[in-house]
């Protein structure tokens, strides 16, 4: 047998300021079925999340509640931990960003970080509201977009035709805490600076640390040049004080992913046995995951690495991102009731009938899943109830009216039994992966076979026939085994039904190397149903229950992530876009005038591209696949015209050229059809 892993894991931290609904569930439920299943297979594995409670946002709603922002976000631990531990996600420790040992780790690594010259301070202009003396964040800021028009647009941009612009480019802009006209104000900010560490990110997030799709996005932002990270904010604010600078707060998603640390330290502390540097020091061999949703990987696979590395810490072994949750094909919606708070679920369902269906369709990609109410009611009755727990219902009866409910030692099914052992590897390997959907396949299939196997020896026909009662007795044991091998294989997934068929199997709890074993002359308990079907009038109830709930949570924290995590809102990776958005585009014909090397860039080539009326330098990251850049001299392709010019490390970009394919030689540069002719514009 090889070493017990040690490994550490983490899921995003959730806002402290709304309530936990089903597209947050879908990333707790994801890391803990790993961590059931890493622990069940024997490695120490430690589960740490946290309260992620620091914010403007989080300091305005308690004072529009009238508590302070203390009493709030210990009202929402409370039922944070509720939810979770209802939907039973098991954290080895649930704590709170607002903590000591956060504002003692955040302070230590923020000096290390200044002590090393990474820490830049500059003066920057931005609004401040005269009423409430603050400054505004971009969406605490409303005001008329400057290109179409249109009232009542945030300070970033404009929902209406997709622009994006600068908080001072609105028309007429209101501070949307007070309604009271912001005055533009200079403050002096703490920037990390993020661009010492490319060449280190360039190389760890090339090094399997995150899913391919994610290491391509990752690399556009790493070709396009890093940017500064602005880590302070100016009182009023709800954080720690900045050493050294009173008055200068750390922006929340600098102690944010601290947080992870902070809920381990706190755990160390009260945890004799665990060692916290053997997990985060410089030379640590312990595994360290973190599971988040793709809104948020921008944090966790650039300015988290960076940190980390600056301050003389491990980095992630790997940043695992899944997609977001759709409920019946769309976003999340409370109108149509599918805005469904964990609360609100947990009222009316079991937590493993969802447990289940997430497990059923979670693959190791960051595609989107879809839960679809029909399909979810259709798929736990038939997996479930109708393969699973039938196989013990079937034989539980036999066993104990023939038997007095012992098992005998016969095994009637001898190659199905091979088939079992033979899936275990595979399934394992699945679960490693986090392939949960082969998993649950494999498993199902198995339940199939075991069914089939039972249906065809019908023991209820031969118990009614003379001399057949051993028959039936070896082929109920048989089952019975079969059953138990599956509950083992379903046990991170589904860990309440594993605990009530461990009390009718009448055996200590079942771990992995458990599915070798086999039962005989065992006596059984008492056998009870171990899960009843989704009546589909519970999930009606649960829909229109959530149609009541308009006024439900708000996860955001207005300050970096639009919404909490696992939501439809914004997909850095592949955005829905409305109409209008898709519309607002210039799409040009443009010839390539000349192309050229970049002197410095490994990826980049210079383009000078003719679009009719003018002529556009734009830097665009095809190198790769165009060694010799002088072959695409003459050549048409397709241009984005009214990309707001990027200011690059080479020089600025002024619009970006139309490409597709996986990367390195396979990029491929869009072409119009011949006769098209150089700025004609998409219609
Ligand atoms: O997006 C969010 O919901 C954040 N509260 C996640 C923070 S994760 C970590 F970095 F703390
Ligand atoms: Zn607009």
């Amino acid at each position: 047998m090889s070493e017990p892993r040690k490994i550490l894991v983490t899921s995003a931290l959730p806002y402290a300021n709304g309530s936990i609904h089903l597209g947050h569930m879908l990333e707790y439920i994801q890391t803990d079925m790993w961590v059931r299943f890493q622990k069940h297979r024997g490695n120490q594995c430690i589960y740490v999340c946290a309260d992620d409670a620091h914010g403007s946002a989080i300091m305005l709603r308690a004072e529009k509640e009238g508590i302070t922002p203390e009493q709030l976000i210990a009202n929402v631990q409370a039922e944070h931990s509720a939810d979770f531990a209802e939907f039973l996600v098991d954290f080895d420790n649930f704590h709170s960003t607002h903590a000591e040992e956060n504002r003692e780790l955040s302070s230590q690594i923020y000096l290390k970080l200044r002590d090393a010259g990474h820490i830049a301070t500059r003066s920057i202009t931005q609004y401040f509201d005269p009423e409430k003396k603050m400054f505004l964040a971009d969406r605490f800021i409303k005001g008329t977009c400057p290109k179409c028009g249109t009232e009542d647009q945030y300070g970033d941009n404009c929902e209406k035709c997709g622009a994006t612009y600068a908080p001072t480019d609105l028309k007429d802009p209101k501070s949307a805490i007070s309604g009271a006209t912001p005055v533009l104000k200079d403050s002096q900010h703490f920037f990390f600076k993020l661009p010492d560490f490319q060449e280190m990110l360039q190389t760890w997030t090339r090094s399997g640390t995150l899913q391919d799709a994610v290491a391509n996005k990752i690399a556009e932002w790493l070709d396009a040049g890093l940017q500064q990270w602005d880590i302070s904010r100016d009182a009023p604010y709800f954080g720690f004080e900045i050493p050294d600078e009173p008055g200068k707060y750390f922006y929340v998603w600098l102690d944010a992913p601290i947080g992870y640390m902070a809920s381990f330290k706190n755990l160390c502390n009260r945890t004799p046995e665990l060692d916290f540097d053997a997990f985060w020091g410089k030379d640590s061999t312990a595994e360290l995951y973190h599971f988040i949703g793709k809104d948020i990987v921008n944090f966790h696979a650039l300015f988290w690495p960076a940190m980390l590395e600056g301050a003389g810490y491990r980095k992630p072994t790997g940043i695992n991102v899944h997609g977001y949750l759709t409920v019946n094909g769309q976003k999340m919606s409370k109108s149509r009731g599918t805005f469904i708070k964990a609360r609100t679920y947990l009222d009316h369902l079991s937590p493993e009938y969802l447990r289940y269906y997430y497990a059923a369709k979670l693959s190791r990609g960051v595609d989107d899943l879809d839960l679809n109410l029909e399909d979810f009611v259709q798929k736990v009755n038939s997996d479930l109830v109708g393969k699973v727990v039938n196989i013990a219902s079937r034989c539980a009866g036999f066993i104990h009216k023939g038997n007095a409910g012992v098992m005998v030692d016969t095994n009637a099914a001898p190659e199905l039994t091979e088939a079992f052992l033979a899936a275990a590897p595979g399934i394992a390997d699945a679960y490693e992966a986090r392939d949960f959907a082969r998993a649950m396949r494999e498993i199902m299939a198995l339940a199939d076979r075991a069914n089939a196997w039972i249906a065809d020896k019908a023991p209820w026909s031969l118990n009614k026939q003379e001399g057949k009662q051993d028959e039936v007795q070896a082929i109920c044991a048989t089952g019975v085994n079969l059953f138990r091998q599956l509950v083992i294989f379903l046990k991170p997934v589904l860990p309440l039904l594993a605990a009530d068929a461990e009390a009718f199997l009448n055996v200590a709890p079942l771990t992995w190397n458990d599915n070798t074993l086999w039962l005989a002359n065992h006596q059984l308990n008492e056998f009870k149903p171990l899960m009843t079907r989704i009546d589909p009038v519970k999930v009606q109830a649960m829909t229109d229950a959530s149609k009541e709930d308009l006024t439900a949570s708000q996860t955001d924290t207005g300050e970096a992530s639009p919404v909490g995590n696992g939501e439809l809102a914004k997909d850095p990776l592949s955005p829905e876009i409305e109409f209008d958005t898709f519309a607002a585009v210039d799409l040009r014909v443009a010839l390539i005038v000349k192309a050229e090397h970049v002197e410095g860039a490994d990826k980049l080539l210079r383009l000078t591209l003719d679009i009719g009326d003018e002529q556009r330098n734009v830097f665009s990251g095809i190198k790769s696949a165009y060694p010799d850049p002088s072959k695409l001299n003459g050549r048409l392709t397709m241009m984005i015209a009214n990309l707001k010019p990027r200011k690059m490390k080479f020089g600025i970009s002024e619009g970006m050229v139309m490409a597709a394919g996986p990367g390195g030689e396979e990029i491929y540069l869009l072409s119009p059809d011949s006769g098209a002719k150089p700025g004609q514009r998409i219609k």
